[in-house]
């Protein structure tokens, strides 16, 4: 079957349940649905113009795959969905499952929907009158159809909507415009606990129900982060803190449970920083998934997340920058100019914010480490800095956030760029020391791995990143290499 819709944004549903009235359209379902939705292994559902949701409508689920956008006056997928089990446990199950096979939670969309169901030319159709959060009210018109009969269906839909006198076409999902609600963080404040609500299995009207037990709780303000942790400090706790951009997993985990092992509170901020991101680089796209990431920080037991918005972070007019010189010159700083200018930035301004007694940071970003060390040292902030050992996949890849751009192809190479290293670290084990020699042969290691374009492949002292001729001091071998549009960076240390 195809799904043939079309949605309009109105500013309330007034007119439109009046014209129902008139045509004598009886009464609405009522229900609330909560629709998780994820992204695939190893394709970015959004950039494919694919889906894939987890339904919660009062007490049961559904599983729904839709398929590609066709170009036309209405929006049409084609779609698959696959009934569940009632109940909590089914979704929790599914969740898993999902989450198993490497699926990712991108966002979850929560709305309020009135669903009128009546027959108007020539076809059984729906129109759904849907207050979705953080992104206003809509009418959404649907006919399930027939290949055959996909253009009278679009007539009929876009008849009926002319007769409801709805002009404002929205184009967007609802996935899209929560996402861009929640970059943007203009809309509600979100610092309460959500748990799952107790589920009748009849088919009352149901508040909505969040598909997996806890969060950990939000605060998006400043002033709301420094209470919080001033109140833990009073109790007598230590105070952790993991900067973080989110689309967390079980790298940045690790960060948190080594806070978690070591101080009474764990702060952790989700923020993606504008400052640290390039023109042309991936800040608008950067995956964004705040409900999984306060799961997965209830899981790990952090105490609070702080997710401040970008005008929290910097109000205009905005004007100060921190630069760590020199460390800032080699490797990411030679093809992201600007990049460590922001992190700095904005690390030193949420430990200003958070005021932490230790935080955590990650040795995948080798450099970025360094430099908030010597950031560190030369300001006289009053921090401990901990650095935490990468953690891989399996096959032996890094845990990053935008693993999730690479294609299957991609994703089943990327382990290439861990062996190239590890074969290097044991050519220098077993007695190669001449720079020169080692970095053109892991070079062209990197080079020949499909769809790769090497951006840097250095040996660097490892504490002041400068190039080394021989190694027989300290040093790291750091790359990093493009999969098509992907840039991945990884990092050994080889004495
Ligand atoms: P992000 O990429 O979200 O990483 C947050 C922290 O997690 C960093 O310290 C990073 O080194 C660590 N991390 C990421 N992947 C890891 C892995 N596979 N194993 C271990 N640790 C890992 O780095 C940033 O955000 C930003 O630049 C930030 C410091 C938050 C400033 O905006």
């Amino acid at each position: 079957m195809l799904e043939v819709e079309v949605r309009y944004r109105v500013a309330d549903f007034e007119a439109v349940r009046h014209r129902l009235a008139e045509w004598g359209v009886g009464e609405a379902e009522e229900m609330w649905e909560a629709d998780l939705y994820f992204n695939a292994p190893h394709k970015d559902f959004r950039t494919t113009d694919e889906a894939l949701r987890l339904r919660r409508t009062g007490s049961s689920n559904r599983l729904t795959y839709k398929g590609p956008r066709r170009p036309g006056l209405t929006k049409t997928r084609p779609e698959i969905e696959v009934p569940l089990g009632a109940g909590d446990q089914a979704a929790t199950l599914a969740e898993q499952f999902l989450l198993a096979l490497g699926f990712r939670p991108v966002a979850t969309v929560r709305k309020h929907r009135w669903i009128h169901r009546l027959h108007r030319h020539g076809f059984p159709m729906a129109i759904c009158l849907d207050e979705v959060d953080k992104v206003g009210t809509f009418v959404e018109l649907e006919i399930l159809a027939e290949e055959t009969q996909y253009d009278a269906a679009q007539a009929a839909l876009l008849h009926t909507a002319a007769e409801l006198n709805l002009h404002d076409k929205e184009l967007r999902s609802y996935l899209q415009m929560v996402l861009e609600a929640e970059q943007g963080r203009s809309m509600s404040t979100r610092d309460t606990v959500h748990s799952i609500e107790p589920v009748n299995s009849g088919t009352q009207a149901q508040p909505p129900v969040d598909v997996v037990s806890s969060e950990t709780p939000v605060v998006e303000t400043i002033e709301a982060v420094r209470a919080a942790v001033a109140a833990a400090r009073q109790a007598g706790k230590s105070i952790g803190f993991v900067p973080t951009m989110g689309a967390l997993h079980a790298g940045h985990a690790a960060l948190i449970r080594a806070a978690r092992a070591e101080c009474g509170f764990v702060v952790v901020s989700i923020f993606v920083n504008p400052t640290q991101f390039g023109p042309n680089e991936d800040y608008s796209r950067y995956p964004r998934t705040l409900a999984a990431d306060r799961r997965l920080c209830a899981e790990v037991g952090a105490d609070l997340i702080f997710a401040p918005s970008v005008s929290e972070m910097y109000p205009a007019p905005y004007r100060t920058y921190v630069e760590v010189k020199e460390l800032d010159e080699v490797l990411c700083g030679v093809s992201r100019p600007g990049h460590f200018r922001g992190v700095c930035t904005v690390v030193l301004k949420l430990f200003h914010i958070v005021q932490p007694d230790v935080a955590y940071f990650g040795e995948k970003d080798y450099q970025q480490a360094r430099i908030v060390a010597q950031m560190v040292r030369d300001l006289n902030v009053p921090v401990q800095l901990r650095t935490v050992a990468t953690v891989r996949e399996a096959d032996g890849l890094a845990l990053s956030s935008r693993n999730v751009y690479l294609t299957p192809a991609q994703r089943q190479v990327a382990p290439r760029i861990y062996q190239a290293l590890l074969r290097l670290r044991e050519r220098v084990a077993t007695g190669e020391s001449d720079v020169a020699r080692l970095e053109a042969d892991l070079r062209a290691e990197l080079a020949a791995i499909p769809e790769a374009r090497v951006d840097y492949a250095r040996i660097v002292d490892a504490d002041t990143l400068q190039p080394l001729t021989t190694v027989d001091s300290p040093a790291v071998a750091a790359v990093a290499v493009f999969l098509g549009a992907t840039r991945l960076i990884d990092n050994i240390r080889l004495k």
